[in-house]
């Protein structure tokens, strides 16, 4: 008995060494190995907030102070001139980002409206002011200087009290014209005061403090993943962290690791290349255009439509990327009526499409081979593979022509519409493909925003 116990307690302790023993090491061999969590890829859509000292100034774009007095842009200095008293400094914003309107449980309800999955908040932006009460950034956070107030934290909690959504912060490693980067800037990044005294100290608090599912860095590009010690945090997080099972990041960790090395891929702002890609991926996008923090210059035909987030959408979905939406709410704490309306017109959307963005796969094609603009996912529910083919526009003809998809036999292969209990007649077209009767679609769906048709029962499903 007690050799069988001690046989016992070998295997297991060795199958502990297997399973639970790997750590990742500091380098990208090992730590690109590293599996990304599996929500990620099922919940597909994201909404990204970009809210910050510079929500007050509130011009141009959330780049403001750089534009100002780095690349001083007329326009901004004359903006100064006309409204703020002469000698006025960047930091005399601080005070006046109040955020007073803010209502945490309010902006859950809305971001889970939105049919999004997850969070992506601006913890501190690369203008370096915290977003929480960090012991890092003496009088330059959310507690010391403006709202008095904890805004990550109370928004972590109401995101998690009243939402199944996942929590993720974004973080710039640099920061314009903080005197420690400065200083290591100026000795070519062969001293790190500034990542020892700042960056690093301020990654570990907000893990532990907040626990987030993504860590969404940013302002690499100027220094290599060496000089911002990347690798080691990164293996901290991945063996040791209070997320180290759950946790995302994205590929911002150094210059040259963008759509290199890391966790998923964003490649490029409003990434969004047309093609499957072999690694997961996100587009990273705005609603504004032109900006990512609330400008008080956004015209109205800056801000996509929803016909056009729709198309985005599922361009981006069909390539294997999540679509990552980005708001800019105001100083006060408000988030801009029109993007809220973004947000819910995309929740309504979603609400009747679910089915072919939510856990949906790539399929053989992603875009149609012979009617431009529409693309596909496809989803396998045990022995069969539904295709959804999504499409902005209806042929004036009365009839839709998919080239890319092989109908199987007629007594099984059916088109039907998402959100509706019809289906669709068709036919096979010359050189194949279906033909489907479509004239009167628009008589049976509550939104004309984008449809996506189920096809089932394809011989090449
Ligand atoms: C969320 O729940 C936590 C603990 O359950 C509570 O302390 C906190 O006040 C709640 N936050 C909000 C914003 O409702
Ligand atoms: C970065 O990592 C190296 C190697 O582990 C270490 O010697 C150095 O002290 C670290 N720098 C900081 C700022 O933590
Ligand atoms: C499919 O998408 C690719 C990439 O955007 C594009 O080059 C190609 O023309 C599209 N095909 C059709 C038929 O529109
Ligand atoms: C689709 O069917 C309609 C009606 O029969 C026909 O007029 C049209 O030419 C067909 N389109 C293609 C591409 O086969
Ligand atoms: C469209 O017409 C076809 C027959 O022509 C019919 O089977 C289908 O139910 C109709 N759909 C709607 C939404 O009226």
């Amino acid at each position: 008995m007690a050799t069988v116990c001690k046989h016992l307690i070998a295997v297991l302790v060795l199958l502990g060494v297997c399973v639970g023993g790997a750590r990742y090491t500091p380098d990208w061999d090992s730590l690109d190995t590293r599996p990304l969590p599996l929500w990620y890829d099922g919940t597909k859509v994201g909404v990204f907030i970009h809210w910050g000292v510079f929500s007050v100034p509130a011009f141009r774009s959330e780049w403001f102070w750089w534009d100002w007095q780095g690349a001083k842009y007329n326009d901004c200095i004359e903006f100064m001139k006309a409204n703020y008293p002469p000698g006025f400094t960047y930091p005399d914003f601080g005070p006046k980002f109040t955020a007073s309107r803010f209502d945490a449980n309010k902006w859950a309800e809305v971001l889970d409206k939105s049919g999004a999955g997850y969070v992506v908040l601006t913890s501190k932006h690369h203008e370096g002011y915290t977003m929480w009460p960090s012991a890092h950034s003496w009088n330059w956070n959310a507690m010391d200087v403006g709202p008095h107030r904890d805004l990550v934290g109370e928004l972590a909690n109401a995101v998690r009290n009243k939402t199944a959504m996942f929590f993720g912060l974004y973080h710039s490693l640099f920061e314009w014209f903080n005197p420690l980067y400065l200083g290591d800037k100026a000795n070519k990044f062969h001293t790190q005061n500034f990542v020892r005294e700042k960056t690093l100290p301020e990654l570990y608090e907000i893990v532990n403090r907040y626990k987030p599912d993504i860590i969404w860095s940013d302002g690499d590009w100027e220094a290599p993943d060496s000089y911002w010690n990347s690798t080691q945090f990164l293996a901290w997080l991945y063996n040791d962290s209070p997320v180290k099972d759950t946790v995302l990041t994205n590929d911002r960790w150094g210059s040259g690791d963008m759509c290199k090395h890391g966790g998923y891929f964003t490649c490029s702002d409003r990434y969004n290349p047309g093609v499957l890609q072999k690694h997961k991926w996100e587009n990273a996008m705005t609603l504004d255009q032109k900006s990512w923090g609330y400008r008080r210059d956004t015209d109205l035909s800056d801000v996509l439509t929803i016909q056009e987030l729709i198309a985005t959408l599922a361009e981006t979905v069909s390539c294997g990327g999540n679509l990552l939406v980005n708001i800019g709410p105001t100083s006060d704490g408000t988030i801009p009526p029109v993007f809220e309306e973004r947000l819910l017109q995309m929740g309504q959307w979603l609400g009747v499409n679910a089915d072919a963005i939510y856990d949906s796969k790539p399929w053989h094609y992603q875009n149609d081979t012979h009617t431009p603009g529409v693309w596909y996912t496809a989803k396998k529910i045990s022995m069969v593979t539904i295709v959804y083919a999504f499409t902005q526009k209806l042929p004036e003809s009365g009839y839709l022509y998919l080239g890319a998809p092989i109908p199987g036999d007629p007594s099984f292969c059916q088109v039907t519409l998402q959100g509706t209990v019809y289906t669709f007649p068709w036919t096979t077209g010359p050189q194949g493909g279906m033909n489907i009767t479509v004239s009167n679609v628009t008589n049976a769906t509550p939104y004309s925003w984008g449809w996506v048709f189920s096809l089932y029962g394809l011989k090449n499903q």
